[in-house]
């Protein structure tokens, strides 16, 4: 799973810092080391992340006790002093990883730790220092080994931000569908997509604002587009199970006063993502989205085979009544990444879902833009056959700069010309597949 890493790295280039991991560094162990961070990036990074449980200061470290004893005897003593004086209060906490320790194993544990120049007095209910023992028992919850393959001691500096995904819960949201997304993963995107205090932020396929709240929490203003009158205007079916219709004001600025951050909100409008209605600008400095994949929302845009007549200045007849057709996942992508192009600023990112076919999947299939560079690509599994994938992209350079790239007509880029026409196909067929599992849910009454 690399989205914890990339979460990492976004909020450390928030604070304009890299990430240096310590050289034997395995993105899938439970601890990480990550070298020359002063603590109030420390507190930053952690101030905002919801994949970091903690942080700590690392004092010692070791595949034994033994071998952690040595590494702490080494620590400079001037380092420590100031957390352990006789006038300071102090408590140490024991965590193991994939492993319990029952409470007298934990006690002896600390009782071991008497070779460390503790003066201060201990206090178990507000301490003014924490220190914690980490014992990592790996990842094999079927294979715990006896003693701990690696232990670390350090000072703790700060938790993550998790609580988050539980005060946001969807469950208790005031305004949801069915395709609301989980609290967790739109913190990650907000966090992927480096959302700043005072910035705009986009979603072009908003449904219920699920990415909004998530932005609007780290103070960035926020507005959206969908294509469905309902969501917009919070009407129709209810996706509450006791519930038919959706009840008053249950819409997305409620959602954000909700959670206080009514304030952040500029707006939403019902718009067809496949006809832009924004002037030719760099607006957002970041846009984040969860296109329909066709599995629990139709992917609609307006627009018919047949000739629509239009007046002369592009405005339709009065009579005319909109109609809509399907919107293949190729023409999403294609969409997406060029209105990014054209609408972020250099520097800005654009984060989404791309659904996968896994059989058929390769790294040949992920929409480019020479415009936006990809900076991550995270696998989230849904069943054995189908995936969707976290796509992190920045926009490196405007669109003006292109010459003599494969542009369309209207001055777009296609992601997939020029580079392998497997991909119009894959997309083509990931849809077909997308509609039958459709169906087939639908038979299956889900
Ligand atoms: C996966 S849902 C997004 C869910 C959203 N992130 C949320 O938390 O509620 C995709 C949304 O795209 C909208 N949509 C489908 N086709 C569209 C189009 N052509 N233009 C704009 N929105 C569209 C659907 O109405 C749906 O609300």
């Amino acid at each position: 799973m690399c989205s914890f890493s990339q979460e990492i790295k976004a909020l450390l280039a928030l604070r304009g810092k890299s990430f240096h991991p310590s050289g034997d560094f395995q993105e899938k162990t439970p601890f990480w080391c990550l070298d020359g961070l002063a603590e109030e990036d420390v507190r930053g990074v952690m101030a905002r992340s919801v994949c970091a449980k903690s942080a700590f200061e690392l004092w010692g470290h070791g595949q034994t006790h033994s071998e952690l004893r040595t590494s702490l005897l080494n620590y400079p003593s001037e380092n420590m002093s100031p957390f352990m004086h006789k006038d300071s209060t102090y408590r140490i906490n024991v965590y193991t990883f994939n492993k319990t320790l029952e409470f007298p194993d934990r006690i002896k544990r600390i009782d071991a730790m008497d070779y460390l120049p503790f003066e201060g007095t201990v206090s178990l209910k507000s301490p003014q220092h924490i220190f914690c023992l980490l014992e990592d028992y790996g990842t094999d919850p079927n294979d715990i080994p006896e003693h701990p393959n690696y232990i670390y001691f350090g000072r703790w500096i700060a938790d993550g931000q998790r609580e988050l995904i539980r005060s946001h819960s969807v469950k208790n949201r005031h305004f949801i569908g069915n395709t609301s997304m989980d609290a967790g993963l739109s913190f990650i995107m907000a966090n992927h997509a480096k959302v700043n205090e005072n910035d705009l932020v986009f979603d072009p396929f908003v449904g219920t604002g699920s990415l909004l709240v998530a932005c609007s929490h780290f103070r960035a203003y926020v507005c959206g587009t969908d294509i469905d009158y309902n969501t917009i205007h919070g009407r129709g079916r209810s996706s509450r199970k006791n519930q038919k219709w959706r009840g008053p004001d249950e819409n997305i600025r409620a959602n954000l006063r909700q959670y206080g951050t009514e304030e952040m909100y500029i707006d939403v409008m019902i718009s067809d993502a496949s006809k832009p209605v924004w002037r030719e600008a760099p607006l957002f400095d970041a846009i984040i989205t969860d296109p329909p994949y066709g599995i629990r929302e139709s992917t609609r845009r307006t627009g018919s085979h047949k000739d629509v007549t239009k007046h002369a200045d592009g405005i339709y007849l009065e009579s005319h009544v909109p109609v809509s057709q399907a919107y293949h996942l190729s023409d999403i992508f294609t969409d997406l990444l060029n209105f990014s192009a054209h609408h972020l600023v250099v520097g800005g990112r654009l984060v989404y879902w791309l659904p996968v076919y896994r059989p058929e999947y390769s790294e040949e299939t992920v929409p480019l833009h020479p415009c936006l560079r990809i900076l991550s690509n995270c696998e989230q599994t849904l069943s054995s056959h189908t995936s969707r994938r976290l796509i992190t992209m920045e926009k490196i350079r405007k669109p003006e700069e292109l010459d003599g790239l494969a542009q369309f007509a209207d001055g777009r880029f296609s992601p997939y010309q020029g580079h392998n026409a497997f991909r119009e196909k894959y997309f083509s067929g990931l849809n077909k597949r997308c509609i039958k599992e459709d169906n087939k849910a639908v038979v299956n009454g889900q």
